[in-house]
Order: C-alpha cells, then sequence, then structure tokens
C-alpha cells in the first residue's frame, strides 16, 4: 500500500518528535524578531488580530494539507506531489508548488541566516559587557555599528551558513531530537523571565494595549502583511512541513499534532510581544523602528537587571538555536529533492545548496550598508522599474525578498498546497491520512481545507491590489 511506505531520508521515531522538529522549524526569528517589528510597523492590535484568524482559518489548514501530502508521499516535496497526482489521475504540474516553495525557503534561508548572525554577534557582546547600564541611544548605535559593518556581518553570517549545513548534512533526524528537547523549554523559559522584566517597567499596560487594541482603520494597511507572517512564523506555504511530514510515522494523529506546534508558536509570538513592546515605550522608542527593534530593546532590558549580562547571553544562544532549528527545515526540502533526483551524497548537495544561499545573503548583508541605495520594485511618477539605483521609494535588497517570499510565494504555494490535498487528492487518501474519527471533524477539516483556506488566501490577495 501506498501509504506504509518509508522515505528514504529517514523517519521520525514518534510523532513526538514530528512536533519537536514542527515546532522548531515554526519557532524562530520569525516570533522574536519578526513579529514583534511587523506588529509594530503595522499599527499593534489590528495587526496582531489579523495574524491570529490568518493562523486559524489558514495558515493551520495549510499545515494539515502539507503534513498529510507529506506523509502520503514520503519523498521530497516535488516528487511526493507528483506521484500522489499520478495516482489520484490529476496533473503533474501541481509539483510546480513544491518547486516554487523550495526557491522560496532558499531565498528566506538567505536572510535569516544574515539575522541569526546578528544573534551571534550579540551572543559575544553580552559576554564581553558591552550592554552594561547601556542606554537606549547607546543600544541604538551599538546595533547601527553592527550593521554598518559589511565584514564583521559577513563572518557571521557565514559561521551560521556553515552550521546550518552542518547539521543538514548529517541529517534532520540525528541530533535534532536531543537539542531540541532541552532547548524550546528553556527559551520560554527566558522570555517568560523577560516578560517578568518588563512588569518592572512600569509600561507594561501600555505594552498590553498596543499588542491588543482593535483599531478597524488599521485593518487594510496590513492584511498581506499579516497573511504573509502567518504563513512565515508556521513555516507553511514552501514544502518544510511538508518534508517533516514525510519522515512522521503512520499511526499518529496529524489533527491534533497541528494543532499543538501552531498553539505553541502563537504563544511565544503573543510573549515575545509582551516582553518586548513595554519596554519599547519605557525606553521612549519607536514601536515602528523596524528590524532593529528586538536588536535595541532587549540589551537594554539586560544591561539595567541583575545578572542581566549572563541572561542576555543565554538568550541570544537561544535565540540562534532556535533560528537553526528553522533554517534547517528551509533546506530540507531541496536537499531531499536533489538527492533523489541526483542521488549525490547529501553532503555534496546541501554544500552546493548551502553556498547558493549564502551569495544570495551577501544582497542582504550589503542591502544594510554599502547597498543600501540598490532599491527594487520600485513604482515612481515615470512608472515602475524593476530595480533602479539611489531611488526615493522602493525596497532595498533584503526587503525585496522578504516581500516577494513572505507576501507572494508563501501565499501562493500554500493555496495551492491547500488545493490539492483538497480537491486533487481522494477523499479517502485523505480520510486514511487524517484517521478523525468523527465524521463531523472529518469534514470540517476538510472544508477548511478545501473552501475555507483558498477562499481566505485569495480575499487577502483582492483586498491588498484594492487597497
Ligand atoms: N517559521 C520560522 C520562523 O518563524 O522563524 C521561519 C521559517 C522556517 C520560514 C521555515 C519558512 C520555513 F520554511
Amino acid at each position: 500500500m501506498a501509504n506504509d511506505k518509508v522515505s528514504i531520508h529517514g523517519a521520525w521515531a514518534s510523532r513526538w518528535v514530528f512536533i519537536l522538529a514542527a515546532t522548531g522549524s515554526a519557532v524562530g526569528l520569525g516570533n522574536i524578531w519578526k513579529f514583534p517589528y511587523m506588529t509594530g510597523l503595522y499599527g499593534g492590535g489590528a495587526f496582531v488580530a489579523m495574524y491570529l484568524v490568518c493562523i486559524a482559518l489558514v495558515g493551520l489548514p495549510i499545515m494539515l494539507a502539507e503534513t498529510l501530502i507529506g506523509r502520503r508521499g514520503r519523498q521530497s516535496p516535488v516528487n511526493s506531489m507528483r506521484s500522489l497526482a499520478k495516482e489520484s489521475g490529476g496533473s503533474r504540474y501541481w509539483s510546480v508548488a513544491a518547486v516554487i516553495g523550495m526557491v522560496a525557503a532558499l531565498l528566506i534561508l538567505s536572510f535569516y541566516s544574515v539575522v541569526a548572525g546578528w544573534s551571534l554577534d550579540y551572543i559575544i557582546g553580552m559576554g564581553q559587557g558591552n550592554f552594561s547600564g547601556i542606554s537606549a541611544e547607546g543600544a541604538g548605535a551599538a546595533f547601527g555599528g553592527l550593521t554598518d559593518n559589511p565584514w564583521r556581518l559577513t563572518l557571521w553570517h557565514t559561521l551560521f551558513m556553515l552550521g546550518t549545513g552542518f547539521v543538514i548534512a548529517k541529517g534532520v533526524v540525528a541530533g535534532l531530537e536531543r537539542s531540541l528537547r532541552i532547548m524550546m523549554p528553556m527559551l520560554f523559559v527566558l522570555l517568560l523571565i523577560l516578560l517578568v522584566y518588563s512588569f518592572t517597567t512600569g509600561h507594561f499596560m501600555q505594552g498590553f494595549h498596543f499588542l491588543f487594541h482593535f483599531d478597524p482603520s488599521k485593518v487594510q494597511g496590513g492584511i498581506l502583511a499579516a497573511m504573509g507572517h502567518a504563513f512565515f512564523t508556521l513555516s507553511v506555504g514552501v514544502g518544510s512541513i511538508m518534508v517533516y511530514g514525510s519522515y512522521m510515522p503512520k499511526k499518529s494523529s496529524i489533527g491534533a499534532t497541528v494543532l499543538t506546534v501552531g498553539l505553541l508558536d502563537t504563544l511565544v509570538a503573543l510573549t515575545a510581544g509582551l516582553a518586548l513592546f513595554p519596554i519599547v515605550f519605557a525606553a521612549g522608542l519607536e514601536p515602528g523602528g523596524g528590524p532593529g527593534l528586538m536588536f535595541v530593546t532587549l540589551p537594554i532590558a539586560f544591561g539595567n537587571v541583575a545578572f542581566g549580562q549572563v541572561m542576555g547571553l543565554v538568550f541570544f544562544v537561544l535565540v540562534t538555536l532556535a533560528a537553526w532549528s528553522s533554517s534547517i527545515s528551509m533546506l530540507e526540502p531541496a536537499v531531499a529533492y536533489f538527492v533523489e533526483r541526483t542521488g549525490r551524497s547529501r553532503t555534496a548537495v546541501t554544500s552546493m545548496l548551502a553556498v547558493f544561499c549564502w551569495v544570495v545573503g551577501m544582497g542582504t548583508v550589503l542591502s544594510f550598508n554599502i547597498g543600501a541605495d540598490a532599491k527594487f520594485f520600485v513604482f515612481a511618477n515615470d512608472g515602475f522599474h524593476l530595480f533602479q539605483w539611489g531611488a526615493e521609494g522602493g525596497k532595498n535588497f533584503f526587503e525585496g525578498i522578504d516581500y516577494l517570499t513572505s507576501r507572494i510565494l508563501l501565499p501562493i504555494g500554500g493555496l495551492a498546497f491547500a488545493m490539492f490535498a483538497g480537491w486533487v487528492m481522494t477523499r479517502d487518501s485523505v480520510r486514511d491520512e487524517l484517521s478523525i474519527k468523527s465524521p463531523l471533524l472529518f469534514n470540517m477539516a476538510l472544508w477548511l481545507i478545501r473552501v475555507v483556506a483558498p477562499i481566505g488566501v485569495l480575499i487577502v490577495f483582492v483586498a491588498e491590489l484594492t487597497k
């Protein structure tokens, strides 16, 4: 039977390991770094509310779809979709969605590695006590000093990419489980400690209000951003969850598993937001400060409490580890695919892909300093330019790749995965994979995958185009 196959790349020992790996993929810089700064940029509570709705109605159903496609196909996302399409008489071109996802994941890795590199730099900074007693201006200057220096950024980017490649070359199963088991709970405990600190700033309620006060006038401005972030934070739309699903044991419930991952991810993001914003307000910083937000606020917190430098050091180690367990999941779909396709070793394939991501990542490194004037997607008075040097508007290289992946490629990939599981795979094979006993719950899950998630993605796209 097709569904009793095992992947040639490995298998998780239990459903629990899948939860760890998928949570490891989902929880990362997206929760601690990106979620707070996006919330700040897009006006607070309205963004958070839309993000939560997108997680529940779009992200989780797509995660369900990806997991079941992967577990049924038992190969890399591209080949799983190809063989499942054949099995159910659908077009083989559905697998193009997995190709798009694979490319998107590599592009995300290119900038993710640069930002994870910032945390590596902060580990050293904390270790040397550089942030002791630091002021808001001092923290801003320290961050600027880092991003202005392409050599320093390149060093950390290179190290992080090497670390990612190293684990992937060894295989995802070995090593991952043990580290995640310790790391995830520790990260959460440290976030809670930060939360306690944020209580003491005297601005806790202001932070809380900023995160949860819903202002309807801000909805349209950030709706695509919120959906894009829901995809990014859950790691869906790229095939990462699909490839992890292909290593999942047959006898385990997908529904409960996916819910657990989604809840943990959301919990970490909201805790990070609650910990950060009171510090932002107490220090008189701007919530809309952009990508530097976490790297400026946290040193202020750690620099001004007892044992703060040690806690800060541990915190940035954990952030780096959380980023690392996410970054490996970005590389895995492509590595699995090229190993299947070329028959070469994991090490050879991984090396080539990591070099590719490293080179693209250099664009992000330079976009913070000497290449800041290279602008993409420029809408000017004389029309649209894909690229223009020194343009007023537009996006720098980092912003451009982030925009292209989160707002365009991930939603398209996710839409296709949901449609594929909902409409192309046979109802019986979906029922067999999901193994949900209650007919009511099964129909609900299927309805979410078939109708609600795809329509949700389309509505957001239309809302954005008509804005
Ligand atoms: N979910 C990760 C985070 O929130 O940091 C980012 C991510 C991982 C995106 C894996 C895409 C992916 F395939």
